[in-house]
């Protein structure tokens, strides 16, 4: 069994061997500069985690885990188009330090390059595997057109905001333990209960992830403090606020976000000021807790050892307590 460092040190050694150049060159920097940062790697992790529990032999399922997070890359790069971020693992992202046509281009040779290792598996596992995988990447542009179409609006209920993370965050973390299990052969229910243990994470980590972008240090966090609060994300935080916030509350958020043009760090002051008064970063952090102890129900039903579920859980409970 392998902790979540020992896995990411050789994750992290076998991506390095994956050389990313082909011409033209320029083309594949973007792709480089981003593979190399690193990030959490926690989505190759879980399908590792998930593998591991049915099989000792790690390095089998490589390429798949670097498809995963070959996907989770090439999402970010899109993402950050859409977010108009220019900050992602403390380092200016593509489409910031290149443009908004480098990050199109190299985030889709991204999903190629991602579909390719993913095809390195058996061959009587592949159409399961590329179709869950399909699957999972439609789900994922749903929730970011959920994503985006909630900007414009002030009316989206808790319930829309959990099915959108769901769909943009929770799917591939879900998938990614579910097809380590598959690859493993794992029994069917055992692939379920794992899926839906990474759904109920998946949800917990994109609140955590919210939080974090309004609350996190900067420095630590790698992305630029409150930029869904610029961007008018309807997140936990803002949805939870407009319900309890008072009419004078009311009056000041709308107002904001009604402005196409504002001073970025009033705005952000406002919003956290309101937050604060409404103690909405707790009743987030208890959802947060309350999503990790809902997990553990699917975890227990997992027909391996107790100590097969070890790093899963201790990996669950860092990001759980994550500032990254
Ligand atoms: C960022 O994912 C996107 C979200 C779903 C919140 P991570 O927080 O896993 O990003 P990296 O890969 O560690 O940078
Ligand atoms: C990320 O949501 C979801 C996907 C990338 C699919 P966010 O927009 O919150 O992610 P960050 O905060 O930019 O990493
Ligand atoms: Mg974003
Ligand atoms: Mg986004
Ligand atoms: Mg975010």
């Amino acid at each position: 069994m392998y902790s979540w460092n020992e896995m990411r040190e050789q994750l992290n050694a076998f991506i390095d061997n994956l050389k990313f150049e082909r011409e033209p060159y320029k083309l594949y920097e973007p792709i480089r500069y981003t593979i190399s940062q690193g990030g959490k790697r926690v989505r190759p992790v879980l399908f590792l985690m998930a593998y591991n529990m049915y099989k000792e032999n790690i390095e089998e399922a490589f390429y798949p885990a670097v498809a995963l997070e070959t996907y989770h890359n090439h999402t970010l790069i899109h993402d950050d188009v859409m977010d108009n971020a220019d900050l992602r693992r403390g380092m200016p992202t593509v489409r910031a330090k290149w443009n908004d046509t480098m990050a199109i281009l190299s985030g889709d040779s991204m999903l190629l390059l991602a579909y390719e290792f993913m095809s390195h598996v058996p061959a009587g596992k592949l159409p399961a595997m590329l179709a869950a995988f399909g699957e999972m990447a439609k789900e994922i542009c749903e929730g970011q057109q959920y994503d985006i179409e909630f900007e414009t609006r002030e009316d989206v209920k808790e319930e829309e905001y959990i099915e959108m993370i769901r769909l943009k965050t929770s799917v591939l973390l879900a998938t990614s333990l579910k097809l380590g299990a598959y690859l493993a052969g794992a029994s069917e229910e055992d692939q379920e209960n794992l899926y839906a243990y990474g759904e109920k994470m998946g949800i917990a980590f994109q609140l955590q992830d919210d939080l974090l972008d309004v609350y996190a240090d900067e420095a630590l966090f790698g992305k630029k403090i409150g930029g869904d609060i610029c961007c008018n994300k309807k997140t936990f935080l803002l949805i939870t606020a407009m319900n309890l916030a008072s009419p004078e509350q009311l009056r000041e958020m709308k107002e904001w976000m009604a402005k196409s043009e504002f001073n970025a760090e009033e705005k952000i002051a406002c919003f956290t000021r309101i937050y604060d008064e409404l103690g909405v970063k707790e009743i987030c952090q208890q959802r947060i807790q309350a999503l990790f102890e809902e997990c553990d129900r699917y975890m227990a039903r997992v027909a391996v050892a107790q100590e097969k579920k070890q790093f899963l859980k201790e990996l669950a409970c860092s990001l759980l307590n994550r500032n990254v």
